[in-house]
């Protein structure tokens, strides 16, 4: 799988974002020999730079952040193909500038026409820039040649939001070319459900409500919300990452076998699970949102959420958020799944635990077997990158005790290749034109479908529950569950 003649406008390329992850990944990917020769990247922002301070740029962030050890002819090669063009979005001269560009590089590098247009910009500009690229002929290829268009989240701020962004992007891209970004979504973990559930025998018969008690989708993380106060406050966590994410990766978990693996297929399946998604009908009980307050993390002692540069000392922004769904169809009816996420939490990491039921009864000694946990399968999405099952078994000896003992797959062991970042793969299925790791604008607008309900309630109902930096989230978060007579796992 090897890109075509193409290349990649960012809008925004002086971010963060860009910087941590576009770029590198650019560079990633022509390292890896995954880019045409004459691939090219065209940078748009309001700075007045020239190709070589652009160049510069790339080159830093390369260094610092790429994955892959960095190597002279292959980034001659690739700056070669480097410019910078500097604008406002409402600046009708620097998009003129930008056509320009297209077309020299179009001749001086064989791009064939064939761009990606990249929006790494607050939404609230999104119309701007689709706009300008209808109207200065950028959003359409001649003949043959393609225009994408890649939407970095959040997309949206509610349902209505999102439905508008649709409908203004789709006024100016076919659906098949808008590319919305969920970079959870090229994580090998995540897409490693779907083989796991599918290219095995052994998992799927007890992947349903006979078996399964519940199941619990953790993203915590240890970091604060770092210098990114102007984008998390009046957001907060589930707006972050519940309403894309977590809902993304409880759709994998609970979705039907597709008919094929394109997207088409993928995205009708999703889609059916996102549906059946219900919420509990008491709010107060089986939602629970908390905002760190200051305390000790990996040593150092950290700053509470309001303490924060940037933020208000009244802030009611969630910087941890947890919810009860259903999934009310014939496989899961009756099941809940149990969603979390939060900042400044024990320690970073993603899994989904597939807890099943206890045995109907035990025909061994309970005065011999310690308190044994229920059986679980845990796919470890980062970062011990793997899959744990988790069951009893009898510990050696003369009497017949019994333990929780785990098997573990972890992909560091089983393969010598290192996966790909998220967005290395995302950016080259970009060019590709392969969609499937792409959320549709109906997975979208479904996800917030869900989320809109519990956002309004908290708005009306009080402010987030303070938990200490560096624990593991509210008390209230471990209350939801002890009244469902269950607990958060501790990875
Ligand atoms: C982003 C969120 O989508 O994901 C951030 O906006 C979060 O708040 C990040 O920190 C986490 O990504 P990862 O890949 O490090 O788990």
């Amino acid at each position: 799988r090897i890109a075509g003649p193409s290349g990649l406008v960012i809008f925004g390329v002086t971010g963060d974002l860009s910087r941590k992850k576009l770029m590198p990944a650019v560079y990633d990917l022509a390292n890896r020999g995954l880019l045409p020769p004459g691939f090219s990247l065209v940078g748009f922002a309001r700075r007045e730079w020239e190709d070589q301070d652009f160049c510069q740029v790339v080159h830093d962030a390369i260094k610092e952040n790429a994955r892959t050890p960095f190597r002279e002819e292959v980034w001659q090669q690739l700056s070669q193909g480097f410019r910078f063009v500097p604008g406002t979005f409402d600046d009708d001269d620097a998009f003129r500038k930008l056509k320009a560009t297209i077309n020299e590089l179009d001749k001086a590098r064989g791009t064939g026409g064939n761009f990606a247009f990249y929006l790494s910009v607050p939404p609230k500009f999104f119309p701007t820039v689709v706009r300008q690229l209808k109207e200065h002929g950028l959003s359409e290829g001649q003949g043959e040649s393609w225009r994408r268009a890649v939407i970095e989240k959040p997309f949206g701020h509610d349902l209505e939001s999102a439905q508008e962004l649709n409908h203004i992007i789709h006024q100016v891209f076919q659906p098949a070319d808008v590319f919305r970004i969920d970079h959870y979504l090229g994580k090998e973990t995540v897409q490693n459900i779907l083989a796991l559930r599918f290219a095995n025998t052994m998992f799927e018969p007890i992947w349903n409500r006979s078996y399964v008690d519940h199941v619990q989708i953790t993203m915590a993380e240890d970091i604060g919300i770092g210098g990114r106060a102007g984008y998390y406050d009046g957001i907060g966590a589930a707006r972050d990452v519940i309403q894309n994410h977590l809902l993304q990766l409880l759709a994998l978990t609970a979705m039907e076998e597709p008919s094929s693996f394109d997207a088409k297929a993928l995205v009708t399946e999703k889609l059916k699970a996102l549906k059946a998604v219900r919420l509990p009908e008491d709010l107060g009980k089986h939602t629970v949102r908390g905002q760190y307050k200051h305390g000790w993390q990996g040593g150092e002692e950290v700053l509470g959420y309001c303490e924060e540069e940037g933020i208000s000392p009244h802030s009611r922004t969630d910087t941890y958020a947890a919810i009860k769904l259903s999934v009310d169809n014939r496989r899961w009816a009756g099941v809940p799944f149990y969603l979390r996420a939060g900042k400044r939490l024990g320690r970073r990491v993603t899994e989904i635990a597939v807890v099943f039921q206890r045995a109907p009864y035990s025909p061994f000694d309970t005065t011999d077997t310690h308190e044994l946990g229920q059986n679980a399968l845990v796919i470890r999405v980062q970062p011990d990158e793997g899959v744990t099952i988790r069951f009893g078994s009898k510990v050696p000896g003369t009497s017949m005790e019994i333990r929780d003992v785990t098997m573990d797959f972890a992909y560091g062991e089983s393969f010598t290749t290192s996966s790909p970042e998220a967005y290395e793969r995302l950016l080259l299925d970009v060019l590709l034109g392969d969609a499937n790791l792409f959320p549709r604008h109906q997975e979208v607008e479904e996800s917030w479908r869900i989320l809109d309900p519990i956002e309004e309630y908290w708005d009306t109902h009080g402010k987030p529950e303070e938990y200490t930096a560096g624990t593991w989230g509210p008390r209230a978060a471990d209350e939801m569950l002890a009244r469902d007579g269950r607990s958060w796992r501790r990875p």
